[in-house]
C-alpha cells in the first residue's frame, strides 16, 4: 500500500482511533473527518463483508475520487455503494466513475485504471484505528 495519505495535511497518526466498528455501515460508508475547510482529511470507510462479525473486513479510502480531485459524494455519509457480481463497488456521484472497493482501482468511467486513495485501518477493541 500507498504511503500517500500520510503526506496529506491534517493526515492522523497511526493509532488514531476513527470511530467504533458499529458505525461503519454494511451498505453504505462512514466518513471521518481531520480538520476543516478545503485541506480537511476526509477518509472514508467501508465494510466489505456483509456477515462476519468476528472479522469485518474494512477498507479506507481517502474522499477524493481521482478525476477532478473532489470528494465522491454530495451528502455527508451518503455514498454510492452496490453489490455487483458479488463485490462491493463505489460510484463516484459526478461522472459515475466506478471502483472496486476491495483495492480502490476504477475499473469503468472517466478515470478508469486509476486508484483511490487507500488508507490503512485495522480493528482495536471494536475500535478501527488507523495502522
Ligand atoms: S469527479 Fe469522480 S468521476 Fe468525475
Amino acid at each position: 500500500m500507498s504511503e500517500a495519505w500520510a503526506l496529506r495535511p491534517h493526515a492522523p497518526a497511526l493509532g488514531t482511533v476513527l470511530c467504533a466498528l458499529e458505525e461503519v455501515p454494511r451498505d453504505n460508508g462512514r466518513e471521518v473527518c481531520f480538520g476543516e475547510g478545503e485541506k480537511a482529511f476526509r477518509v472514508v470507510l467501508f465494510r466489505l463483508d456483509t456477515s462476519d462479525e468476528a472479522s469485518p473486513e474494512l477498507r479506507a479510502y481517502i474522499n477524493e475520487c481521482p478525476h477532478f480531485f473532489i470528494q465522491y459524494n454530495f451528502n455527508a455519509d451518503t455514498f454510492c455503494v452496490y453489490d455487483i457480481e458479488g463485490q462491493k463497488d463505489l460510484m463516484c456521484a459526478h461522472h459515475t466513475a466506478m471502483f472496486h472497493l476491495s483495492d480502490g482501482r476504477c475499473y469503468e468511467g472517466p478515470c478508469l485504471g486509476k486508484r483511490l486513495i487507500e488508507v490503512p485501518v485495522k480493528l482495536l477493541n471494536q475500535q478501527v484505528v488507523i495502522g
